[in-house]
């Protein structure tokens, strides 16, 4: 079969996608128009010609200045509105998404404009056959005293979030700085997953799960340069949840044909594809699993294990929470 036509009919989930990097070029002019947010582009093309990027650092720098453009609770509707249904698209029926609340409340965003907007296209989504869980993410490049002031301000919508995760920065932040939040959100109940080994160590990964005590690790790529980790996660098949896209535009990878992913799964890794940040990265999850399929020349049944992975990697099932 066509592998387009087959990715498409594979049922998936989506477990490593940044709701604010969803946010298109158009969508952010709209928005910054109607909020008088001024926006160093004049137009599209001009925004599209900004997204060249040299590391994650460089990526951060537009993506926390294109959010600006989102203000109210509609604003935040309009957003997620627009991508759960573009994610169901893809056929994936049940959607982790991380949002970063810092970003918006340093902003002078209110909480509760953030969860009305989000809330409502979550319970749309549902209506459509997609499920969505939310996933709150601290900033690493911001303090821990923060990250806890974060979790106090969620506190009226804790039930609102499956999780919480750890993004920004990575290099100069390691996991350890977020123990203590950690482990407050894990005795409030939370699952854990933290982004680990994007740019930053192998070490990082390990204090991520021995430091942290996260379930599932966002990126991991460089795991692989430790051979005792990688016994580690496959021992224990802690999942990875991979971005190629993201890894080719954020030059974590020179090519596809040197992305991890088939190293991985040949080592018996619970590797997952995703599309982390698909509005800045060229694709959503078929995209991102046609790309890496034809540069690792994966098979139909490779591509089946990683549609599989992705159910047994997330942390809710059809009828409720899996572990
Ligand atoms: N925030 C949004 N995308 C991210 C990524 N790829 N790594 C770290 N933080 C992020
Ligand atoms: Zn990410």
């Amino acid at each position: 079969m066509d592998r387009r036509a087959f990715i498409q009919r594979l049922p998936k989930a989506e477990l490593h996608l940044h709701l604010e990097g969803s946010l298109e070029p158009a969508m952010m002019l709209d928005l910054a128009g109607r909020n008088g947010v001024e926006l160093p582009y004049a137009d599209i093309a001009e925004v599209r010609a900004a997204y060249e990027f040299s590391s994650l650092q460089d990526f951060l720098d537009l993506y926390y200045a294109g959010m600006g453009a989102l203000r109210t609770a509609a604003d935040f509707f309009t957003l997620a509105d627009a991508c759960f249904r573009r994610v169901g698209a893809d056929n994936v029926t049940h959607l982790e998404c991380f949002v970063d609340p810092q970003a918006h409340l340093g902003r002078g965003v209110r909480f509760a404009d953030l969860m009305q907007g989000l809330n409502q296209a979550v319970h749309e989504a549902a209506g459509r056959g997609l499920e969505v869980s939310l996933i709150l993410c601290f900033l690493r490049h911001l303090s821990e005293r923060e990250a806890f002031k974060a979790l106090e301000q969620a506190e009226p919508h804790h039930r609102d979030f499956i999780g919480v995760g750890l993004d920004s920065s990575e290099l100069g932040h390691p996991p350890r700085k977020f123990r203590n939040v950690f482990a407050a959100a894990r005795s409030l109940g939370f699952r854990l997953t933290a982004h680990a080994g994007e740019e930053g160590p192998a070490e990082y990964v390990w204090e991520a799960l021995d430091v942290l005590g996260v379930e599932r690790i966002d990126h991991g790529n460089r795991a692989l340069e430790d051979d005792a980790l990688v016994a580690r996660l496959r021992r224990d098949q802690v999942p990875l949840t991979l971005c190629p896209l993201s890894n080719l535009k954020l030059r974590v990878v020179p090519d596809l044909r040197a992305h991890p992913l088939k190293r991985m799964l040949d080592l018996g890794l619970l590797a997952t594809v995703n599309s982390d940040d698909p509005a800045y990265f060229g694709g959503y999850v078929n995209e991102n699993l046609g790309a890496v399929a034809a540069a690792l020349e994966l098979s139909e049944a490779e591509l089946s294990a990683v549609a599989a992975n992705s159910f047994k990697a997330a942390f809710r099932g059809p009828d409720g929470p899996l572990r």
